[in-house]
């Protein structure tokens, strides 16, 4: 009895002991793996562009970084190529959208957009992309596109210093002289034509469009959205969701509000992407802006448009509509303001939580790097807040999209019926005193469309916000309708 007792305790003991070592071998696996994450191969200062350099440092980021070169289909996102449009290298493009929709050429007409639009794809292709639409191609372009389509930090901060700006390109960028050589270069690179600005970029946007290379903190680096957010802070929009605004608004204003100096780790997680994926303007009458004097909502955006006046004096337009005569706005991708109004953001859930979800590797929890559509991705993305399964989950945004695309159909069918009543008009011979507030309404509905068109979630980011321009869309387009149909009889 005594003897298997005492060779149970053996067995016990010797259990526990190879259970220890084999805890203690995980933990220092794990620790050696934590280290690596900090342990610097290569030296990064405000001179390394390369983000294969950083990839060094740290391979993991690089490694899913890198992966934003693969194409997957989503119903309404993810990325596809169309095989017949084969662009630089042989890499097909993406398909387009103006010949899957025709109607959008309607909208467009007399517009660049209106002769190529594509799905847009993972960060890798951003540049080749840009370079190759025929938008740049077939139309004169600025270097104030590349604000949003290269790394320009390096860029901006080179033009600026061969401008006169203080200091060296080693100065951190967010010390006195690095933000003046940022900011006196970007005006400069942006009046530049497209062909000549394009030779000062070689890459993406990389690690140091987002990165401090010593600290590895967040940093804002894009002059569109520092100057963006100064008036946006400056403005009266309540904007519960960027609690630092609302801080600095209670402050004494002294100095404009600074992201890089007020804002959040967690508000930094959507920052980042709004240096990008917001409205904009970007064309040679005036140096590339984001339209936030008066807030973030649609209207707002829309009033500080209507008042805005280009040096010329002339009042704010995009474009003149070839069928209608109408001046026009056209949006473009306002991921950050739609993300603004919608219960995630009121909820302080960042852009990256649902697009650069964290993942373990070991011991390391890190960031996925490979930004993409959140659908092909929901355990990271969705189940850590949620617990419903995937399909689920898939589900409910799907039905959030589905509703979103069939309003969406109903108001670009009705901006269609307001411009072909008034191209009647104007074929009856109508003045444009008697088509002016058709136009104006024309302006108003084809603004409302294109936000949620444009806006790249179909519906998600903010469901009901959505929905409230898409029905005033199709309200603005039939009373066009009503104020031009007594001149748009055929006989
Ligand atoms: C709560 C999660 C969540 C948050 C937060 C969020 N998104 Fe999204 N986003 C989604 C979903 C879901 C879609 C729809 C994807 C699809 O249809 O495949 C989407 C779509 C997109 C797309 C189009 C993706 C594609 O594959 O076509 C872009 C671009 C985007 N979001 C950018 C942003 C930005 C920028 C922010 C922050 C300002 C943001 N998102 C915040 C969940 C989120
Ligand atoms: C404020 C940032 C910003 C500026 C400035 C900007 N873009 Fe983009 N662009 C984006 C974002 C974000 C996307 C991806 C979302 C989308 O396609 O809606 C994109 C997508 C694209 C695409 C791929 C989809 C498509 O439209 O066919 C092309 C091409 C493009 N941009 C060209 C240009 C050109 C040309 C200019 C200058 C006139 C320009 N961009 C200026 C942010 C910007
Ligand atoms: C320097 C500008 C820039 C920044 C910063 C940026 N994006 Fe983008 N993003 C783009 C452009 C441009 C495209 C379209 C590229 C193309 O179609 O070639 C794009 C595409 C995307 C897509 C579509 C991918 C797909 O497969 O269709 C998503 C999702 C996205 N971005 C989310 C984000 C998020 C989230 C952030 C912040 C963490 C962010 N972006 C930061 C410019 C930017
Ligand atoms: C569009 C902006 C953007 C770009 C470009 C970008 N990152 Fe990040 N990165 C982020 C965000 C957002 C986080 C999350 C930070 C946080 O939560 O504080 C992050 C986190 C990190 C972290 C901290 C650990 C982790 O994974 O959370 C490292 C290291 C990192 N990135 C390295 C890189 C490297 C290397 C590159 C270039 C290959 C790169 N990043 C490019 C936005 C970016
Ligand atoms: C960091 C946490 C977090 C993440 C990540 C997150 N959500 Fe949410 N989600 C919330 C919160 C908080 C709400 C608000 C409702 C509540 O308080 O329960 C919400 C609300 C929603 C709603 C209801 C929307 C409405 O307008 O009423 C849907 C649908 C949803 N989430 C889907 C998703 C999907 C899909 C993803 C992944 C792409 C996701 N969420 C990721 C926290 C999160």
């Amino acid at each position: 009895m005594k003897t298997i007792k005492y060779s149970l305790l053996v067995l016990v003991t010797a259990a526990a002991t190879v259970g220890v070592m084999w805890l203690y071998e995980n933990i220092a696996t794990r620790k050696q793996e934590a280290q690596q994450v900090v342990f610097s191969v290569v030296h990064l200062d405000e001179t390394t562009e390369d983000p294969a350099e950083w990839g060094r440092n740290f391979p993991r980021q690089f490694d899913s970084y890198r992966r934003t070169v693969d194409m997957e289909r989503t119903r309404y996102g993810g990325s596809e190529a169309d095989p017949f449009a084969v662009g630089e290298h042989g890499v097909p493009k993406t398909v387009s959208k103006i010949e899957q929709d025709p109607r959008l050429k309607i909208l467009w007409n007399g517009y660049a957009f209106a002769i190529d639009f594509r799905e847009e794809r993972g960060h890798a292709y951003m540049l080749q992309d840009q370079k190759e639409t025929e938008r740049v191609l077939k139309r004169p372009q600025v270097g104030a596109c590349l604000h949003c389509h290269a790394s320009t930090t390096v860029a901006y901060r080179r033009a600026g210093l061969a401008a006169g700006a203080p200091g060296q390109l080693t100065d951190p960028l967010l010390s006195a002289t690095g933000m003046e050589q940022l900011m006196k270069g970007f005006p400069i690179v942006s009046a530049e034509p497209y062909s000549n600005a394009v030779q000062r970029v070689r890459h993406p946007v990389a690690c140091i469009d987002c990165h401090d290379p010593k600290t590895l903190q967040l940093r804002i680096t894009r002059p569109g959205l520092i100057l963006g957010l100064r008036a946006l802070a400056a403005s009266a929009d309540a904007v519960p969701h960027l609690p630092s605004i609302e801080r600095w608004r209670k402050g004494d204003r002294r100095s404009p509000y600074d992201a890089n100096r007020d804002a959040t780790r967690q508000e930094m997680r959507s920052l980042t992407c709004a240096q990008c994926h917001v409205e904009y303007y970007c064309a040679s009458k005036a140096t590339l802006f984001f339209p936030w004097g008066k807030g973030l909502k649609a209207e707002q955006m829309e009033a500080f448009y209507d008042e805005y006046r280009f040096r010329d004096g002339t009042p704010f337009a995009d474009w003149k509509h070839a069928t209608t005569g109408a001046d026009l706005i056209k949006v473009q991708h306002p991921e950050f303001e739609l993300w603004s109004q919608g219960i995630h953001a009121r909820s302080a859930v960042a852009c990256a939580d649902c697009h650069m979800p964290y993942q373990r590797e070991g011991a390391i929890k890190m960031s996925n790097h490979h930004v993409r559509s959140p659908l092909l991705n929901i355990s990271k993305s969705c189940q850590v807040c949620h617990h419903f399964s995937e399909d689920e989950l898939k589900q409910r945004v799907f039905n959030i999209q589905d509703r979103t695309k069939q309003l969406m159909d109903h108001a670009l069918d009705a901006v269609v019926s307001l411009i072909q009543t008034l191209e009647q008009a104007r074929k009856n011979g109508a003045a444009d005193e008697q088509l002016r507030a058709a136009r104006q309404l024309q302006r108003k509905a084809q603004y409302r469309v294109d936000f949620v068109n444009a806006e790249n979630s179909m519906g998600f980011h903010a469901p009901q916000e959505a929905a409230r321009l898409l029905g005033e869309a199709i309200d603005y387009a039939r009373l066009g309708q009503l104020a031009v149909a007594p001149l748009a009889q055929k006989d």
